[in-house]
Protein backbone atom coordinates (compact mmCIF):
# COMPACT_ATOMS: atom_id res chain seq x y z
CA UNK A 1 0.00 0.00 0.00
CA UNK A 2 1.56 3.46 -1.05
CA UNK A 3 1.04 6.00 1.61
CA UNK A 4 -1.32 8.71 1.19
CA UNK A 5 -0.08 11.64 -0.42
CA UNK A 6 3.42 10.24 -0.87
CA UNK A 7 3.79 11.70 -4.49
CA UNK A 8 6.13 13.39 -5.81
CA UNK A 9 7.35 16.52 -7.41
CA UNK A 10 10.00 17.01 -9.85
CA UNK A 11 13.32 16.26 -8.96
CA UNK A 12 15.33 19.44 -8.95
CA UNK A 13 11.83 21.38 -7.23
CA UNK A 14 11.67 18.85 -4.66
CA UNK A 15 15.45 19.37 -3.49
CA UNK A 16 15.31 23.42 -3.40
CA UNK A 17 13.36 22.42 -0.35
CA UNK A 18 15.80 21.16 2.26
CA UNK A 19 18.89 22.39 3.57
CA UNK A 20 20.58 18.59 3.25
CA UNK A 21 23.37 19.16 5.34
CA UNK A 22 21.70 21.33 7.71
CA UNK A 23 19.41 18.69 8.19
CA UNK A 24 22.18 15.89 8.99
CA UNK A 25 24.12 17.64 11.01
CA UNK A 26 21.46 18.62 13.23
CA UNK A 27 20.22 15.01 13.22
CA UNK A 28 24.14 13.95 13.61
CA UNK A 29 24.10 12.09 10.60
CA UNK A 30 27.93 11.37 10.97
CA UNK A 31 30.78 8.57 10.77
CA UNK A 32 30.01 7.22 14.38
CA UNK A 33 27.06 5.84 12.84
CA UNK A 34 27.60 2.61 10.83
CA UNK A 35 24.42 1.02 9.60
CA UNK A 36 21.80 2.85 8.86
CA UNK A 37 17.72 1.94 6.63
CA UNK A 38 15.74 4.48 5.37
CA UNK A 39 12.16 4.33 4.57
CA UNK A 40 11.12 5.96 0.97
CA UNK A 41 14.45 6.74 -0.72
CA UNK A 42 12.43 9.20 -2.92
CA UNK A 43 15.14 10.64 -5.45
CA UNK A 44 17.67 9.42 -3.36
CA UNK A 45 17.70 13.47 -1.47
CA UNK A 46 19.10 12.42 1.52
CA UNK A 47 20.22 8.99 0.48
CA UNK A 48 23.10 9.99 -1.34
CA UNK A 49 24.72 12.63 1.37
CA UNK A 50 23.88 9.88 4.58
CA UNK A 51 25.89 7.08 2.39
CA UNK A 52 28.96 9.43 2.33
CA UNK A 53 28.52 10.27 5.76
CA UNK A 54 27.96 7.09 7.35
CA UNK A 55 30.55 4.37 8.42
CA UNK A 56 28.73 1.52 7.21
CA UNK A 57 25.79 0.29 4.48
CA UNK A 58 23.01 1.94 4.05
CA UNK A 59 19.69 0.18 3.60
CA UNK A 60 17.17 1.70 1.59
CA UNK A 61 13.49 0.89 0.48
CA UNK A 62 10.57 2.32 -1.66
CA UNK A 63 7.59 1.10 -2.77
CA UNK A 64 8.44 2.78 -6.30
CA UNK A 65 10.68 1.05 -9.13
CA UNK A 66 11.40 4.87 -10.71
CA UNK A 67 12.91 6.20 -7.50
CA UNK A 68 14.40 3.05 -6.69
CA UNK A 69 16.41 3.21 -10.11
CA UNK A 70 17.10 6.90 -9.58
CA UNK A 71 18.45 6.85 -6.47
CA UNK A 72 20.64 3.65 -7.63
CA UNK A 73 21.65 5.81 -10.75
CA UNK A 74 22.67 8.58 -9.10
CA UNK A 75 24.74 6.57 -6.20
CA UNK A 76 26.33 4.68 -8.87
CA UNK A 77 27.25 7.73 -10.54
CA UNK A 78 28.75 9.31 -7.10
CA UNK A 79 30.53 6.78 -6.91
CA UNK A 80 29.06 5.08 -3.93
CA UNK A 81 29.11 1.31 -3.04
CA UNK A 82 27.54 1.29 0.56
CA UNK A 83 23.77 1.50 -0.62
CA UNK A 84 21.65 -1.13 -0.98
CA UNK A 85 18.32 0.37 -2.63
CA UNK A 86 14.93 -2.12 -3.31
CA UNK A 87 11.60 -2.03 -4.02
CA UNK A 88 9.51 -2.50 -1.07
CA UNK A 89 6.32 -1.92 0.08
CA UNK A 90 7.35 -1.75 4.22
CA UNK A 91 3.37 -1.97 5.06
CA UNK A 92 3.43 -5.30 3.19
CA UNK A 93 7.32 -6.98 3.79
CA UNK A 94 8.86 -4.03 6.70
CA UNK A 95 11.92 -2.66 6.47
CA UNK A 96 14.06 -5.89 5.42
CA UNK A 97 16.44 -5.53 8.03
CA UNK A 98 17.29 -7.80 11.16
CA UNK A 99 16.08 -6.75 14.72
CA UNK A 100 18.60 -4.33 16.42
CA UNK A 101 20.94 -4.22 13.53
CA UNK A 102 20.92 -0.68 12.85
CA UNK A 103 22.64 2.53 14.30
CA UNK A 104 19.53 4.50 12.60
CA UNK A 105 16.14 4.55 10.93
CA UNK A 106 15.43 7.33 8.49
CA UNK A 107 11.88 8.12 8.21
CA UNK A 108 11.77 11.43 6.50
CA UNK A 109 8.87 13.36 5.15
CA UNK A 110 6.53 9.84 5.67
CA UNK A 111 4.73 10.16 9.44
CA UNK A 112 2.02 11.72 7.75
CA UNK A 113 0.68 8.13 6.28
CA UNK A 114 -1.35 5.51 7.44
CA UNK A 115 -0.61 3.29 10.68
CA UNK A 116 2.38 5.85 11.66
CA UNK A 117 2.41 3.79 14.85
CA UNK A 118 2.72 0.99 12.60
CA UNK A 119 5.98 2.41 11.38
CA UNK A 120 8.04 3.85 14.33
CA UNK A 121 6.91 0.04 15.68
CA UNK A 122 9.06 -1.21 12.87
CA UNK A 123 11.13 1.02 12.98
CA UNK A 124 12.04 0.47 16.60
CA UNK A 125 12.56 -3.21 15.90
CA UNK A 126 15.58 -2.20 13.51
CA UNK A 127 17.64 -0.01 15.36
CA UNK A 128 20.10 -1.44 18.18
CA UNK A 129 19.81 -0.21 21.58
CA UNK A 130 21.75 3.11 21.44
CA UNK A 131 20.08 4.22 18.10
CA UNK A 132 18.01 6.26 16.93
CA UNK A 133 14.88 6.84 14.66
CA UNK A 134 15.43 10.33 12.99
CA UNK A 135 12.19 11.62 11.82
CA UNK A 136 11.74 15.17 9.65
CA UNK A 137 8.91 16.19 8.60
CA UNK A 138 6.82 19.36 6.89
CA UNK A 139 6.33 22.26 9.63
CA UNK A 140 2.94 22.54 10.39
CA UNK A 141 2.10 25.94 8.63
CA UNK A 142 0.56 26.76 5.74
CA UNK A 143 2.79 28.52 4.21
CA UNK A 144 5.21 25.72 3.74
CA UNK A 145 5.33 25.47 -0.29
CA UNK A 146 4.96 21.69 -0.01
CA UNK A 147 3.69 19.26 2.09
CA UNK A 148 0.85 16.98 2.62
CA UNK A 149 -2.73 18.63 3.82
CA UNK A 150 -2.91 20.43 6.94
CA UNK A 151 -5.47 17.96 8.15
CA UNK A 152 -3.04 14.98 8.20
CA UNK A 153 0.34 16.88 8.42
CA UNK A 154 1.27 15.58 11.87
CA UNK A 155 2.49 18.30 15.00
CA UNK A 156 5.94 17.13 16.74
CA UNK A 157 3.96 16.63 20.01
CA UNK A 158 1.90 14.04 17.83
CA UNK A 159 4.66 12.37 16.79
CA UNK A 160 6.48 12.11 20.21
CA UNK A 161 3.07 10.49 21.34
CA UNK A 162 2.84 8.20 18.83
CA UNK A 163 6.55 7.20 19.29
CA UNK A 164 5.73 6.18 23.47
CA UNK A 165 3.16 4.03 21.58
CA UNK A 166 6.18 2.36 19.46
CA UNK A 167 8.44 2.40 22.98
CA UNK A 168 10.31 5.05 21.64
CA UNK A 169 11.27 8.71 23.67
CA UNK A 170 12.86 11.97 21.96
CA UNK A 171 16.05 11.79 22.94
CA UNK A 172 16.97 15.14 23.72
CA UNK A 173 13.72 16.27 24.64
CA UNK A 174 13.94 18.95 21.94
CA UNK A 175 12.05 19.34 18.76
CA UNK A 176 15.13 20.68 16.01
CA UNK A 177 14.87 23.17 13.75
CA UNK A 178 15.27 22.54 10.57
CA UNK A 179 14.77 25.80 8.50
CA UNK A 180 13.62 26.72 6.14
CA UNK A 181 10.64 24.38 6.20
CA UNK A 182 11.01 21.43 8.53
CA UNK A 183 11.08 20.04 11.78
CA UNK A 184 13.13 17.10 13.07
CA UNK A 185 13.26 14.53 15.98
CA UNK A 186 15.64 11.98 17.46
CA UNK A 187 13.50 9.13 18.93
CA UNK A 188 15.63 6.22 21.16
CA UNK A 189 14.31 3.70 22.57
CA UNK A 190 13.12 3.28 25.89
CA UNK A 191 15.28 1.83 28.42
CA UNK A 192 14.09 -1.74 29.58
CA UNK A 193 11.97 -1.58 32.61
CA UNK A 194 13.39 -3.65 35.78
CA UNK A 195 11.19 -6.97 36.25
C1 LIG B 1 7.22 12.18 0.35
S1 LIG B 1 8.34 11.00 -0.36
C2 LIG B 1 9.79 11.23 0.68
C3 LIG B 1 11.05 10.69 0.02
C4 LIG B 1 12.34 10.92 0.84
N1 LIG B 1 12.24 10.30 2.15
C5 LIG B 1 12.61 12.40 0.97
O1 LIG B 1 12.30 12.97 2.02
O2 LIG B 1 13.13 12.99 -0.02
C6 LIG B 1 7.70 9.45 0.25
C7 LIG B 1 8.34 8.24 -0.45
O3 LIG B 1 7.82 7.05 0.19
C8 LIG B 1 7.55 6.10 -0.82
N2 LIG B 1 6.54 5.15 -0.30
C9 LIG B 1 5.20 5.36 -0.20
N3 LIG B 1 4.59 4.28 0.31
C10 LIG B 1 5.56 3.36 0.55
C11 LIG B 1 5.55 2.03 1.06
N4 LIG B 1 4.41 1.45 1.44
N5 LIG B 1 6.73 1.36 1.16
C12 LIG B 1 7.90 1.96 0.75
N6 LIG B 1 7.96 3.22 0.26
C13 LIG B 1 6.82 3.91 0.16
C14 LIG B 1 7.06 6.93 -2.00
O4 LIG B 1 7.16 6.21 -3.21
C15 LIG B 1 7.98 8.15 -1.93
O5 LIG B 1 9.15 7.99 -2.69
Amino acid sequence: MKLRESGMPQEAYWETLFDVPLILDRLGVDTGLRDVVELGCGFGTFTIPVARRIAGLLTTVDIDATMVERTRQRASAAGIHNVVCTVRDVFADGFGCEEGSQDACLLFNILHGEEPVRLLQEAARAIRFGGAVLVIHWRCDPSTPRGPTMEIRPHPEQIVDWAAQAGLVAGSGKVLDLPPWHYGLRLELLPESPS
